[in-house]
């Protein structure tokens, strides 16, 4: 059922559990999403980026989410960091119901006053907005307090953001990074601040940056990799910890964004399909193994973030 990204986290956030927010870019990442939603009964985001319009066009996404919306569960259709305010004004009018603003790499005054024009642009639509403050970086980037004040989301700055912006929801930075290689090793996140922010905001809030970089799947994306020469793949990648998650969504973060762990399942899988049977050549039997191991990475998130059984 599509539904919009505000009455989804209103209960999470009532709740105390998180939604999983899934890139997709094709078919075979939808199914996987929507086939686990479905299977364990929760709600679910489905979200495109910037670059999966770029690669598959906004039509396209949209006919393959809309049709992943006719099942039971609730499904939220949103755009990713939209950082481009053309590309989410389109979206607003094409037929997503959630998008989310990124100016976080602007000065703040100029995130505040697109972040209006976008919610008052959506409001119109009954579209949902998900806005950010903070630069998202590893922790370990900041050799100072000072320096990780300058980054990471301020307690007191984002009340005030909210209050001026009136966005759904509010993605934090407290010390996650995107891609693969988020931490030294083990995960560093400043739970107090996320604590501060949610005492402050009484909203819902979203972590980016969020995959797990789960060891066993990134040393499967190495099958015969002497033979072929690549065994340097994902070489030190380190992601947050199932413990780190379980925490954050116990301090109030409500939407969780996961890729890199759908790009390495797909990648562990493809590749050992190709390795294990030469003589493959149709695309369905190269792709159907990726489709069911990104599907038991969504459920096992699912599972983690609490959403499981509450659609
Ligand atoms: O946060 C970024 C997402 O992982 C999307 O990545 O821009 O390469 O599609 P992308
Ligand atoms: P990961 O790279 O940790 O999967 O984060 C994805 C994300 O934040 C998408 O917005
Ligand atoms: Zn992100």
């Amino acid at each position: 059922m599509l539904t919009t990204l505000k009455p989804v986290l209103a209960k999470a956030h009532k709740g105390n559990y998180a939604v999983g927010a899934f890139n997709t870019n094709n078919l075979e990442i939808t199914l996987a999403i929507i086939e686990a939603a479905v299977e364990t009964r929760s709600p679910v985001i489905i979200q495109t980026s910037e670059g999966a319009v770029d690669y598959a066009g906004m039509d396209y996404l949209k006919a393959m989410i809309l049709t992943a919306a006719k099942s039971k569960v609730p499904v939220v259709f949103h755009l990713d960091h939209g950082k481009d305010l053309k590309v989410v004004k389109k979206a607003i009018d094409s037929g997503y119901t959630s998008v989310m603003y990124d100016g976080s790499a602007l000065p703040e005054k100029e995130n505040i006053s697109n972040t209006r024009k976008v919610v008052a642009w959506a409001r119109r639509k009954g579209v949902s907005v998900e806005a950010e403050l903070g630069a998202l970086a590893g922790i370990e980037d900041f050799v100072s307090v000072e320096e990780k004040d300058a980054h990471l989301t301020d307690p007191r700055k984002a009340l005030a953001f909210v209050k001026a912006t009136k966005c759904d929801a509010l993605a934090i930075a407290i010390g996650t990074a995107h891609g693969a290689f988020k931490f030294k090793g083990e995960t560093v996140l400043d739970f107090d601040r996320l604590k501060r922010i949610k005492e402050l905001t009484k909203m819902p809030l979203v972590l980016h940056g969020a995959s797990g970089i789960d060891a066993a799947l990134v040393e499967r994306t190495k099958t015969q990799c002497s033979i072929l020469g690549d065994c340097a793949r994902l070489e030190n990648a380190h992601g947050v910890s199932d413990a780190a998650i379980a925490k954050a969504v116990k301090l109030g973060i409500n939407k969780i964004n996961v890729d890199s762990d759908l790009r390495i399942a797909f990648t562990a899988a493809v590749r050992e399909t190709l390795l294990s049977d030469k003589k493959a050549f149709d695309p369905r039997k190269i792709l159907g193994p990726a489709k069911t191991l990104m599907k038991e990475v969504v459920k096992h998130k699912m599972e983690l973030f609490g959403s499981a059984g509450r659609a």
